[in-house]
């Protein structure tokens, strides 16, 4: 029988080697038609075993001669942030195509063909499939097209409102404080190192969204947050075999429900929840528990807002998210108006926090990161918060007065400028996916998107696309360009907030009215959608062309918590930056004592080293499991009061004059193999 079994492995993998020709065949043959730039490679990039095991191929991939291998850069996951512009460069066009035996996929980092494509909604749908995830507690507004997004967006937009921004407003201000305060050494001396600013932004937001959007306040841990939260963990198995019926109480508190939930992302996502009811390990056993104890308080969370929205309880005018999309249902039940179905608004809340929390964070996360390698910058917005607040308290702050000139001024231009960098979606997912071909204009001429194409809007790129903005000469900090081969002739790798402000000075004049036109105008469409036409920055700032800037996405499935984002961040950055500065911290080279000891050629010496680190990470340690975040490694920092920072602000420049020898001559570090 050897022999009949050998004929049918031979006739497999025949057929397949033909079936992978056919459909690579047809798949160029309809991307020629296209009139689109193309590249060509072997695997389809959404391809599971290709994304699950492509970091095994890579090592042995590099060995081979580099013509062999040219395709590979097209299909590592996030290349076109990884490359930045210039893979587009390379390519020779803003728009190209990459065709494979399993799929054609779009990149494109072109601002009118972004523009055109989140317009037309219907023509080119989001990938419903890849977010298919999302829906572990029941569809949402983010994983849904056509008619049932539709439901779901006009449910979900009337809680992002200016009253809920107030309380986002409060939160932060009250939720960063505590950051704050966690921070500092003993009486504020800043000689604390915080390893841990990423986690406690995330924390931060986290506990925002648990305010503004269900009510729960949360208060920050006094000391160590994993003892405690821990011990409010009961294990389910110990209660179950000890008789104990679960339904009567709660065996994690909310906070820890939520933490666990988020923490465990991926095996939510990826294990079918039968598995995870019956798999023997305590990871996977809590996870579960987290997801079962969050839909609980969630649950419980619905009906106590139900009863007393219809015992008329409630101040309307009050009421955060959850108490909105309640009230619509209850609201509904009088009108017969669709209204969500309960696994719908827990389907929703989960997408929020998840659409929230972890975006948000980022940006105040990197946001620090990048003040702290560019104080020169950080001074600036200090300066600003002088004038703006004039040393008040932030219980004092006002809302309606003080966040239009954040807004405004230099706050407003780092979180600009952090999200022009590091946009959390750095490719917006769109297609033509259950659509036919699309006609789309493309540098002036006439093109055809074949059906069935996966279209990545670019973001990163198009936000640092020099034929779309304006540059300066590159400042070189460190003496090197801050992308090994890209925009190395000009300043758009480079973090500088200023380039936003339309006054050169940096002083920013800023009237109180300034936001009011800001603030979003939204045009109701005929079937009854609102979309966000207000600008993502103040109407005082550098404007962008339409398309070249979108962090947060655009048009009808742009972002619904934009400004609720921005509130959260702006707030927070002022809260720190008031009275402390931040800095990197020098622990890795050298001990308090010794930079005590140091004279400024010294120190400069000592900070350069950890800018290194910071610059190498923000190139290379970041990449997307749920948003744009660093993943390999940390930098640590430190808050000192104001007037007592241990660097000059302009030490990257003395280092520069000082060692003119190393700032020539560049070479591309080992990494970039597929990228050279
Ligand atoms: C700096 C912070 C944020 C950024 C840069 C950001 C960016 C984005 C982007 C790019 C999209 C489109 C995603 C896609 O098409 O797949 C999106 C969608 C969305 N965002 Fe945000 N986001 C932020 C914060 C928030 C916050 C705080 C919330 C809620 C509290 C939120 C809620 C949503 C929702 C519900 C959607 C889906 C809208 C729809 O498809 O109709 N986002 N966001
Ligand atoms: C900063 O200092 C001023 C003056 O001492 C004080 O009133 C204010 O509350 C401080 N700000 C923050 C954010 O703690």
């Amino acid at each position: 029988m050897p022999s009949s079994l050998v004929i049918a492995v031979v006739a497999l993998v025949v057929y397949c080697v033909v079936n992978t020709y056919v459909s690579f065949r047809q798949n160029l043959d309809r991307a020629k038609r296209s009139g689109i730039p193309y590249v060509t490679v072997p695997v389809y990039y959404l391809n599971r075993l290709w994304l699950l095991t492509h970091t095994l191929w890579l090592p042995l991939l590099a060995k081979l001669p580099c013509s062999w291998t040219r395709w590979v850069d097209f299909c590592i996951p996030d290349f076109t942030h990884r490359c930045s512009i210039e893979v587009f460069r390379r390519v020779g066009a803003d728009t190209f195509l990459v065709v494979s035996p399993g799929g054609i996929m779009m990149h494109t980092a072109d601002p009118a063909v972004i523009s055109q494509i989140t317009t037309r909604r219907n023509d080119f749908p989001k990938p419903t499939d890849i977010y298919r995830s999302l829906d572990i507690y029941g569809k949402n507004v983010v994983s849904t097209e056509g008619a049932m997004w539709r439901q779901h967006r006009k449910a979900t937009s009337p809680p992002f409102t200016e009253k809920n921004n107030h309380l986002v407003w409060a939160e932060s201000i009250d939720q960063a404080s505590a950051m704050l305060a966690s921070w500092l050494g003993p009486a504020g001396k800043g000689d604390k190192t915080v390893d841990r600013v990423m986690d406690d932004t995330m924390r931060l937001s986290l506990y925002v969204i648990s305010r503004a959007g269900f009510g729960r306040k949360l208060e920050w841990p006094s000391t160590d947050a994993k003892a405690d939260v821990d011990s409010d963990y009961i294990d389910h198995s110990k209660i179950k075999n000890q008789g104990i019926d679960r339904d009567a109480g709660h065996s994690m508190s909310y906070t820890y429900a939520i933490h666990c939930l988020l923490d465990n992302i991926l095996l939510q996502f990826l294990l079918p929840r039968w598995l995870m009811d019956n798999l023997p390990s305590k990871t996977v056993r809590k996870a579960n528990e987290a997801y079962l104890e969050w839909g609980n308080y969630m649950k419980e969370a619905v009906a106590s807002k139900k009863e007393s929205l219809e015992a008329g309880a409630e101040d309307q005018d009050q009421l955060d998210l959850l108490g909105q999309l309640v009230k619509g249902q209850v609201a509904s039940k009088k009108s017969k108006d669709v209204t969500l179905t309960d696994p719908e608004i827990l389907g929703n809340m989960f997408v929020l926090i998840l659409a929230g929390h972890e975006t948000a964070a980022n940006s105040i996360h990197f946001s620090m990161v990048y003040l702290a390698l560019y104080p020169q910058s950080q001074r600036a917005l200090q300066k600003d918060l002088d004038r703006i607040f004039q040393g008040r308290p932030p219980s004092d702050w006002d809302y309606d007065r003080d966040l239009p000139a954040l807004f405004g001024g230099m706050v407003g231009a780092v979180l600009a400028e952090e999200l022009r960098l590091v946009p959390p979606v750095i490719g917006i997912p769109k297609s033509t996916w259950g659509v036919p071909d699309q006609q789309i204009m493309i540098e002036g001429k006439s093109c055809t998107v074949p059906s069935g194409t996966y279209i990545s809007l670019c973001s990163s790129d198009v936000q640092r696309n020099p034929r779309y903005w304006p540059t300066g000469k590159p400042t070189l900090p460190g003496g090197k360009p801050v992308h090994p081969v890209s925009n190395v002739d000009n300043d758009l790798e480079e973090f500088r907030p200023e380039r936003w402000l339309l006054d050169d000075e940096g002083e920013v004049q800023i009237s109180a009215a300034g936001m009011n036109k800001e603030m979003p105008t939204e045009t109701v469409t005929s079937d009854g959608l609102a979309i966000n036409e207000a600008a993502d920055t103040s109407d005082r700032m550098y404007r962008p062309p339409k398309g070249a800037y979108v962090p947060f996405s655009d048009g009808y499935r742009a972002c619904l918590g934009r400004r609720f984002a921005q509130v959260e961040v702006l707030a927070t950055l002022a809260v720190i930056l008031q009275n402390y500065s931040v800095e990197l911290a020098v622990d890795q080279w050298a001990t308090d004592e010794q930079v005590i000891a140091m004279d400024e050629d010294g120190r400069v010496e000592v900070w350069q080293k950890a800018a290194e680190h910071a610059r190498d990470l923000m190139l290379n340690g970041l990449s997307v499991i749920i948003s744009l975040q660093m993943r390999r490694g940390h930098v640590s920092m430190r808050f000192v009061p104001r007037g007592q920072e241990k660097f000059p602000d302009d030490g990257d420049e003395k280092w520069k004059k000082k060692h003119p020898d190393l700032c020539r001559g560049m070479e591309p570090t080992p990494n970039w193999r597929f990228w050279g």
